[in-house]
């Protein structure tokens, strides 16, 4: 089974997961085992995952029903599970995705409230296999504070969500960090970018090393 290893990114909107990944991406091309990583994204990263991405955040004629999104976004993370994670992490690779797991308990489970986060977790096992990651990098920052990083540029679905659900959002991720507590590094997202980035790089090469050296 899993040999490789898998590492999410995770936190609220405008935390700053995507800037991290970007830069971790960045730095990955000055490694020599570049090729070793795969870089994904939820939803998305696969031909129907990306369908299934623009539905969800921008399909606005019939805006999918909290059910339906929550199936959608797992529709997306069955297929990705299955064509493109699994075989890599079976190759030995290292995959980075940008949001997982903890997105949806966070915001389908304490923010919609469509079903209890244990369920929601059952539901993610299921399609999973069981799999979890290895290391999960929680930007932590109050929502009140991220949204000002937001320019003017138009909101999705989620962001247009008022402060009270992106609270929960915020809840949501606190309660899966206590709960998975060993794969979770808690990072501080009010510091800035290079800090953050140089936190990041440093836990992240701490364990890729070591899991070359057990290979
Ligand atoms: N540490 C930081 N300090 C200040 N601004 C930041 C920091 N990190 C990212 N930003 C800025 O905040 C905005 C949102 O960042 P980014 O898109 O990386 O967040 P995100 O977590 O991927 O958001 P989303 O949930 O919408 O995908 C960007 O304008 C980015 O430049
Ligand atoms: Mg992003």
């Amino acid at each position: 089974m899993k040999k490789g290893l898998f590492i999410t990114f995770e936190g609220g909107e405008a935390c700053g997961k995507s800037t991290q990944v970007q830069l971790f991406k960045q730095f990955v091309q000055t490694r020599q085992d570049k090729d070793n990583f795969v870089f994904i994204r939820e939803p998305g990263g696969t031909i129907l995952g990306e369908k299934i991405r623009d539905l969800v955040l921008n399909f606005t004629q019939d805006s999918p029903t909290d059910k339906a999104e929550l199936l959608l976004f797992l529709a997306s993370r069955a297929q990705i599970y299955t064509k493109v994670i699994k075989p890599a992490l079976e190759e030995g690779k290292i995959v980075v995705a940008d949001r997982f797991y903890d997105s949806t308990v966070a915001y389908q489970g304490f923010a919609r409230q469509i079903m209890p986060a244990e369920e929601i977790l059952a539901l993610n096992k299921m399609i999973l296999n069981s799999l979890k990651p290895d290391l999960t990098f929680y930007l932590e920052i109050k929502p009140e504070i991220a949204f000002k990083r937001k320019g003017e540029s138009s909101l999705d679905r989620m962001e247009s969500e008022p402060l009270e659900f992106h609270q929960k959002v915020y809840e949501g991720y606190r309660f899966m960090a206590e709960k998975e507590k060993n794969r979770f590094a808690v990072i501080d997202a009010t510091k800035s970018i290079d800090e953050i980035h140089n936190q990041i790089k440093q836990k992240a090469c701490a364990l890729i090393e070591k899991y070359y050296k057990q290979k």
